[in-house]
């Protein structure tokens, strides 16, 4: 099963690929998550990301596909995957239908969260993400049951760097603008399914799971 789950910024796609990955057995590859492992790391790749991802801005195309290029060729994607996150420009898309080719492999779905522009400050201000097991809550839609402690882990709970009001506003504005040309594309190759984000959490994953019966 290879997909890629598309969505702007707050969707929700980090939300359901937890649960996706955990259903179907498939590895995630979130190219947010990678960026952000190599800034703890303080590696150079974590540098030179942490510029752009400060002020909500894309880390640059070449960057992006080479550590997904790297990721895509490692044993566990054998037998699927779940991108998430990536592409999310049409340089990237293509240069994943390229990889994609050279690996003999190629895309099941592209399932785009839709949500309406104006929720999604709302929940990225107020997300919140385990320190210890990466879990996702939002202060509201999806609230711990102990304040600022994680239900699966215990662990504590953190504020991401780029969910402050300012950053948020750019990175909505630089994936809006990004997001139509990239829907088209995948809409051609006939890839592309919506799901409706704006249900609840349990009931998003309940129509993506109906879409991947399909496939089984
Ligand atoms: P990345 O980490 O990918 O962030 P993003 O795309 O901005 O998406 P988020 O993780 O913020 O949101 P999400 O859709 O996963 O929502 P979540 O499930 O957490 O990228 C970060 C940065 O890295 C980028 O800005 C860029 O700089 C760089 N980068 C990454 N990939 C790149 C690429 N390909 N090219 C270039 N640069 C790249 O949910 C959000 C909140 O809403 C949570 O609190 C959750 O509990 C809540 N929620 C979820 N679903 C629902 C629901 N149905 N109802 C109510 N609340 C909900």
């Amino acid at each position: 099963m290879n997909l890629v789950l598309m969505g702007l910024p707050g969707a929700g796609k980090g939300t359901q690929a937890d649960k996706i990955i955990d259903k179907y057995g498939i590895p995630h590859i979130s190219t947010g998550d990678m960026f952000r492992a190599a800034m703890k790391d303080e590696t150079e790749l974590g540098l030179k990301a942490k510029s752009f991802m400060d002020k909500g801005e894309l880390v640059p195309d070449e960057v992006t596909i080479g550590i997904v290029r790297e990721r895509l060729s490692k044993e566990d994607c054998q037998n699927g995957f779940l991108l998430d996150g990536f592409p999310r420009t049409v340089p990237q898309a293509e240069a994943l239908e390229s990889m994609l080719n050279d690996l003999n492999k190629k895309i099941d779905y592209v399932i785009n969260i839709d949500v309406d522009q104006d929720i999604l400050m709302e929940r990225l201000t107020g997300r919140r993400i385990c320190k210890s097991c990466g879990a996702t809550y939002h202060l509201v839609f999806n609230a711990p049951k102990v304040e600022g402690v994680c239900d699966r882990c215990g662990g504590e709970l953190y504020q991401r760097a780029d969910d402050n009001a300012e950053t948020v506003q750019n990175r909505l504005d630089v994936n809006i603008q990004q997001s139509q040309p990239l829907l088209n594309f995948y809409e051609t190759k006939g890839y592309l399914r919506n799901i409706d984000g704006q249900q609840d959490i349990h009931k998003v994953l309940a129509d993506i799971e109906q879409l991947l019966g399909g496939l089984r």
